[in-house]
């Protein structure tokens, strides 16, 4: 299958709503093929070259409900900064991710989010949980894995489990409101 920015379920298409199902494990080789295939969008999508030349917008994660796939299966890849002045990549291709834990302290992206099935912009802050622990299968590593995400790598993995209810990041947004104080929000 071709994942370009042309065959990526839009916002306009109500498909892009429908749940997710779970997957069976182990994984078929159907399903491993569009985690491979998703993954790879996310890689090249980050090439300013390949991007370009296949038509790719920029993308830190994908879900199958993306292309059309009502499956519980995700990819990301996020580029961080540590504490230690270190970087970091967190790179997953996940079957069934979900979330078992959130922090009380909220956090939310100064600049709002974007996806690749909302073509326009939505001002406001998503405001999220700062910390989530996600538990799931994960093909890179071909195992089950417990992921404790912080930041701007757990409001990914929350935005990317969002799809399997078909929740959009703007549905978070109060138009009445859309820059709420957050009190003790980590603000990244
Ligand atoms: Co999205």
């Amino acid at each position: 299958m071709m994942i370009n920015n042309d065959t990526i379920v839009k916002d306009t298409d109500p498909s892009v709503r429908r749940k997710s199902v779970p997957v069976t494990l182990p994984l078929s080789e159907e399903d491993k093929t569009i985690l491979k295939e998703m993954y790879q969008y996310v890689l090249d999508s980050t090439d300013e070259e390949k991007a370009k030349e296949l038509n790719l917008r920029p993308a830190v994660g994908i879900s199958a409900i993306q292309i059309g796939i009502p499956k519980q299966l995700t990819a990301v890849v996020v580029h961080e900064i540590d504490k230690n002045d270190q970087e970091v990549t967190y790179a997953y291709m996940l079957a069934n991710p979900r979330i078992t834990s959130r922090s009380v302290q909220k956090a939310y992206l100064e600049n709002g989010e974007g996806c690749l099935s909302v073509p326009e912009e939505h001002e406001g802050y998503v405001v999220r949980n700062a910390r989530v622990t996600v538990k799931g299968y994960d093909l890179l590593s071909d195992q089950e894995v417990t992921i404790r995400a912080r930041g701007y790598f757990a409001i990914v993995l929350q935005h990317e489990l969002d799809h399997f209810n078909g929740v959009l990041f703007y549905d978070h947004i109060d138009p009445a409101n859309p820059k709420p104080e957050v009190p003790g929000a980590l603000v990244i």
